[in-house]
């Protein structure tokens, strides 16, 4: 047998071997949804849901590995950061920093996550779309802001920026 066809054989048996391994698909229930005006809504749901919520809509590569690993984290990662599923039961100071946190990463291009966005084009949000957020977040900077707490309820952030 030659070395190719070792080779090849070999990366076959491999990427059939992953798919077994398995990943969380979960959506577990709405515990207390998000409770904002509905244009506001409607723009996360549009962009931000599949990734910060329990109501995720699975596409089909998050059945195929080695895909599945990287959404699967993406969502875990996502829901971690917050879940929108929950927005009712948090605190208010929590929301407020939350919509500040939320428009400042859509402003800086980095929410949704460009790797999403390619495979998601109805995700690029549009100039109204994002300025319903934009308006929303300012909601939250007319309370005094307490310095330093915004993070309360919060997780720790294990990443930079
Ligand atoms: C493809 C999945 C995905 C989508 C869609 C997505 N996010 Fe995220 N988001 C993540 C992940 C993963 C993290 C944590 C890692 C990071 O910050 O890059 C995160 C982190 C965040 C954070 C915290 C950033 C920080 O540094 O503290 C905010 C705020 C955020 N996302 C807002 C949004 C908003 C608003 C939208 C919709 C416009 C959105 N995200 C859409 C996956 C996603």
């Amino acid at each position: 047998m030659n070395i190719l066809k070792m080779v090849g054989t070999g990366l076959i048996a491999l990427l059939a071997g992953i798919q077994l391994i398995p990943v969380d698909r979960d959506n577990p229930p709405v515990t207390a949804g998000f409770d904002g005006p509905p244009e506001v809504e409607a723009v996360l749901k549009t962009a931000c849901y599949n990734c910060h919520s329990n109501e995720t809509d699975w596409p089909w590569y998050a059945y195929v590995a080695p895909m599945k690993f990287a959404v699967a984290d993406h969502v875990e990662e996502g829901r971690g950061e917050f879940n929108l599923s929950e927005w009712g039961s948090f605190t208010q100071e929590f929301k407020d920093h939350l919509r500040h946190e939320m428009w400042e990463e859509v402003e800086e291009g980095k929410m949704p996550l460009p790797n999403y966005v390619w495979l998601h084009p109805e995700a690029v949000l549009s100039r109204e779309q994002k300025e319903t957020l934009r308006q929303w977040s300012l909601q939250a900077a007319q309370k005094p802001a307490g310095e330093g707490e915004g993070d309360a309820g919060h997780e720790e952030h294990d990443h930079e920026h």
